[in-house]
């Protein structure tokens, strides 16, 4: 959620950055803006709302001046997208606004003229605030004193404000950002007064003073990129709770909130962690802990893989990633089957086999599509492990407090690895002594680091907001666990060797079910006007009913629901008319003629029906109105392959409906807000 990016170097740091910005945008995009600093210590700025190609065009008519910079992409939190709410924001020492300075009065509305707080000058938007800036012959000391971006919330940023304004601080937008940009500056300038304690040799002793001073007043996430009016040559980066990368390249540095930007521009990252200060100029790079100073920091080698953001020839990121499907699942499995043991191995677990053969209960928490899947890992892991399973959304696990039995073991499933509510749930069930485990795909995530163990996916960048490719990751990794868990219990060897036959072959079936595509956009075509959608399935395919609506609702806008198939008679029914297609999952297994009633049902009211169904069954085509046939699997891995038609449905509808289907309305990738 919102995106950082910021460069230190020889280049310039306008194109770097709004490139940065384009492989972050997935992460926000309500509003972009880049600030750059010139050796004078002049601040370059460009805002823009919408996408990041607005805040282009902005930058090709005016190239920003400067090799220093940062950037952001909003999704906004505090204030509406604006120009004036968009990062970065501009610290301003009280005494340089002309006259006493006044307090000015503010409100949620207050900062939504869309250039508040910008002057034109020279066909460029430069600097923020005050009033003497529109003098051109404005002072050194008029300027900002710094420029700052920021991911995650201040949640005491009211009171902050309230002070900052009584005394005398000018706020020129609705954020919680800009209390950080004017809490630094105060402590700037009492540090600046205790200057002679600093050491001489230490050029960025006061400003790292302050910054630190600064922060111990915050309560909240952050990620911050900052820059210094003095020191035209330095990127302060900090983080707690919101996740900050610092890209290491010859003789510059890149920093962001994720990998991405760093593609094609370095192999070399350093994974910062909470409670750390960077200093990152052009030549160096120093890592400080706020309170235990100077610390040794890592530089990892970064793999390709983790920085593919091209589309590859697809028109969008979604349908690239649900074509990538059989790809992801085949990097999952890779060295992790073993034949001879007929069960599965994990490296990174970090628990003996005794540890996890006492695991008595399993718990798995997660939000959104992530939740889905371990729904399907309720069914996988009772099934095959006969281990007792719950599951729970994280947002309510974090606060709900519940009696945990000693043996339970807890599972974080996420893509991002940076959910806020599934990082506080890891973080609540840990301090209660509890050992926990994530499934997780962004290598070096917030979860990955602080769960005691876990397993990669290894799915590749997702870059579409609409997660598909992570889902069937995250189930293909947990019916792994779940033979794993399996073969330490009651599992027999002959069961394994049975169920690594099926896990290997699922690939191939998943590119066999990629051919209904052609099919699924007909049967789109012809359902994109209805305006509700029911999805109906049993057992193993009611968590994959859920998620098919989920996909249809969060990219189309249309409502849809899923239900377990029998329960639709315990209310949702009242829904069924002529206008509200079903989709029916309904593979052959324990419940197909249950689910066949189920069918019958629903055509009964004169609801027409879409039907997934595996291929040679014909009863279904005779009642149902479309069916879209996929292969034939094992009935626990059937959710992976009916899935992909609900995607590829969801998308083709979204398409037909007019939707950015890789950004839609409201959403981002990775929520890092409660
Ligand atoms: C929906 C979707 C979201 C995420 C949820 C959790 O398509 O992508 O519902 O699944 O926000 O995100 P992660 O898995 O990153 O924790």
């Amino acid at each position: 959620m919102c995106g950082i990016v910021g460069y230190v170097g020889p280049r310039r740091a306008d194109e770097i950055l709004l490139e940065g910005l384009r492989r972050l945008e997935y992460r926000g995009y309500d509003s972009a803006g880049l600030a750059t600093l010139t050796p004078d210590g002049q601040f370059h700025v460009a805002k823009s709302v919408g996408r990041i190609n607005a805040l282009a065009e902005k930058i090709a008519a005016a190239p920003l001046a400067g090799t220093t910079g940062i950037g952001h992409t909003r999704w906004a939190t505090h204030g509406a997208p604006t120009e004036a709410n968009a990062h970065p924001h501009f610290g301003v020492a009280r005494d340089s606004v002309a006259g006493s300075p006044a307090v000015v009065a503010w409100s949620p509305d207050h900062a939504t003229g869309a250039t508040a707080g910008l002057q034109k000058v020279r066909g460029q938007e430069t600097l923020a605030q005050p009033a003497a800036l529109r003098d051109a012959s404005i002072s050194r000391s008029e300027m900002p004193t710094l420029a700052l971006a920021h991911n995650g919330v201040i949640e005491n940023y009211l009171p902050l404000k309230e002070k900052l304004l009584a005394e005398g601080y000018q706020f020129s937008s609705s954020t919680d950002t800009e209390v950080i940009a004017h809490l630094i500056v105060r402590s700037l300038a009492k540090m600046e007064a205790r200057r002679s304690e600093f050491p001489a040799d230490e050029p960025y002793a006061v400003v790292l003073a302050a910054v630190t001073h600064a922060l111990g007043k915050l309560r909240g996430t952050y990620g911050l990129v900052i820059l210094f009016r003095e020191h035209p040559e330095l990127i302060v980066a900090a983080r707690q709770g919101s996740p900050l990368v610092v890209g290491v390249g010859q003789g510059e540095h890149f920093v962001a909130s994720d990998a991405s930007p760093l593609a094609g521009r370095t192999g070399k990252i350093v994974y910062l962690a909470d409670h750390q200060i960077a200093l990152v100029t052009a030549d160096s790079l120093e890592v400080r802990h706020r309170e235990h100073g100077r610390i040794e920091h890592l530089v990892h080698d970064l793999a390709a893989s983790e920085t593919d953001v091209d589309l590859g020839g697809y028109p969008h990121y979604m349908l690239k990633e649900i074509f990538e499907q059989p790809e992801a699942i085949e990097n999952a499995l890779r060295g992790r089957l073993n034949d001879q043991h007929a069960t599965a191995v994990f490296g990174g677990l970090n628990l003996t086999p005794q540890q996890l053969r006492g695991a008595s209960r399993i718990l798995l928490t997660a939000c959104g599509t992530s939740w889905h899947a371990a729904l399907v890992g309720e069914y996988l892991i009772e099934e095959l492990a006969r281990i007792p399973v719950e599951v729970e959304y994280a947002s309510e696990l974090r606060y709900r407090n519940p009696p945990l039995e000693p043996g339970t073991l807890l599972f974080a499933i996420t893509q991002s690895g940076e959910t806020a509510d599934t990082l506080a749930a890891l973080r609540e069930i840990k301090r209660k002594g509890h050992p926990t485990l994530a499934l997780c795909n962004v290598v070096g995530s917030t979860i990955a680091q602080e769960a005691d163990g876990g397993v990669y996916l290894h799915a590749g960048p997702e870059i579409g907001v609409a997660s598909t490719k992570a889902y069937a990751s995250q189930v293909f990794t947990l019916a792994m666990l779940a033979l794993y868990f399996g073969r330490l219990r009651h599992l027999s060897f002959e069961a394994g060797q049975r169920i690594i036959a099926q896990l290997r072959q699922l690939p191939d079936r998943l590119r066999q079910t990629l051919d209904v595509h052609a099919a699924v956009r007909r049967i789109a075509a012809k359902y994109c006007h209805a305006t509700n959608f029911l999805y109906l399935g049993r057992q193993y395919n009611f968590p994959t009913a859920l998620e098919g609506a989920l996909k249809l609702k969060e990219i189309s806008y249309i409502h849809a629901e899923g239900y377990p198939a029998a329960e639709m008679k315990h209310g949702p029914i009242a829904l069924v008319d002529e206008h509200t297609p079903s989709v029916f999952i309904m593979p052959q297994g324990s419940v197909y003629d249950k689910v066949m009633s189920n069918l019958e049902e629903i055509k009964a009211r004169g609801g027409p029906v879409i039907a997934i169904a595996p291929e040679g069954d014909r009863a279904v085509a005779r009642l149902a109105d479309d069916v879209i046939y996929v292969p034939r699997v094992e009935e626990f891995l059937s959710p992976l392959v009916n899935i992909i038609p609900l995607q590829l449905l969801a998308y083709h509808i979204a398409i037909l409906r007019g939707c950015d289907v890789d950004r839609p309305r409201n959403l981002a990738k990775s929520v890092t807000v409660e």
